[in-house]
């Protein structure tokens, strides 16, 4: 269960989901005919140690990654994911954008891999021990930045705007939001403020691009349950990080304060990019389904 101000790192907690998602980049990376390459992905996941080094190496028997049921659709959908925000952040450039946030980065490594003008500044937000133990590990892979990069460490709960202005944001500026795999592990009412806070700092001009879950159901739950129960992968721990509660539907939320949004669902997205979404798997399936990518434009 969460509570109001928990903490975590890289191992713990909500900040084992950044570990996960990369992990799971790392694999989709391996691919045959990949959606997405991203070096970086690997080096984060060695450096978080030997259990993790083992699973990339083939040495792990069962984890839900390698899983082919769960661990192929999980995979496909990062994949996916992961081509719908580096797609935003290219158009978002192309229209002449040069100020990115990217709120809860967790081990993104865009900052890294994509190619960004020179005058492009990408603020990453996230929790301390995340950012430290990002920065450790880039450093040691050798990764060199190709973005202004400037770290804020903030919990996203609290007054993160003051922390972002502090480190150098210009709010005349347009802006590119980036909202990744972040809007489940807030509280309802904190996922509002940090819309309403986007909405203030942000110029004509500025994009912002939400992954949004829907809330799951009683019988979703239970069936998340009984797959863990059966093998023995902790997907049910999952359900105690995030807030299951009604929220904001971010495509709404946005066209209600003036901005154009567009809402895209995982699985026509999967589709669109010539794939097939996982659907034979009723745990794979549960996954995608529920979730959809929002784009907005603040005119
Ligand atoms: C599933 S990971 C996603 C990371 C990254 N956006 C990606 O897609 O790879 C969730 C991230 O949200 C961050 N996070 C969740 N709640 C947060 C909060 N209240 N303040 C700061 N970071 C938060 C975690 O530390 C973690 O890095």
């Amino acid at each position: 269960m969460r509570t109001e101000g928990d903490s975590w790192d890289i191992t713990s907690g909500v900040g084992s989901t950044a570990l996960f998602v990369a992990a799971g980049r790392a694999f989709a990376s391996r691919e045959p005919d990949p959606l997405i390459t991203d070096p970086f992905a690997e080096a984060f996941v060695r450096a978080a140690g030997r259990e993790w080094e083992d699973l990339l190496d083939g040495l792990v028997a069962e984890h839900p990654l390698i899983d082919p049921g769960f661990g192929a659709g999980f995979r496909l959908y990062l994949a996916a994911r992961t081509r719908y925000f580096d797609d935003f952040c290219d158009v978002a450039v192309a229209a002449g954008i040069r100020q990115v946030v990217i709120l809860a980065a967790g081990l993104d490594a865009r900052s890294y891999r994509l190619s960004w003008p020179d005058d492009a500044v990408v603020y990453e937000l996230d929790r301390a021990p995340v950012l430290d133990f990002k920065a450790k590990a880039l450093a040691a892979a050798g990764g060199m930045s190709r973005a202004r990069r400037r770290e804020v460490a903030v919990d996203l709960r609290e007054d993160w705007p003051r922390a972002l202005r502090d480190g150098g944001f210009d709010r005349s500026r347009p802006t590119a939001w980036l909202a990744e795999g972040l809007l489940p592990y807030l509280p309802a009412a904190a996922q509002d403020r940090l819309f309403e806070s986007i909405d203030a700092l942000s110029a004509p001009g500025s994009r912002v691009a939400v992954e949004q879950t829907a809330m799951l159901t009683p019988a979703a739950i239970e069936e998340m349950r009984s797959y863990a129960d059966q093998t023995d992968h902790g997907r049910a721990e999952w359900v105690q990080l995030i807030y299951n509660e009604p929220r904001s539907e971010a495509a709404a939320w946005f066209a209600d304060h003036a901005w154009v949004a567009e809402r895209t669902e995982v699985d026509a997205y999967i589709r669109a990019l010539g794939r097939t979404p996982p659907s034979p798997d009723p745990s794979a399936a549960l996954v995608t389904s529920l979730i959809s990518l929002v784009t907005a434009i603040r005119s």
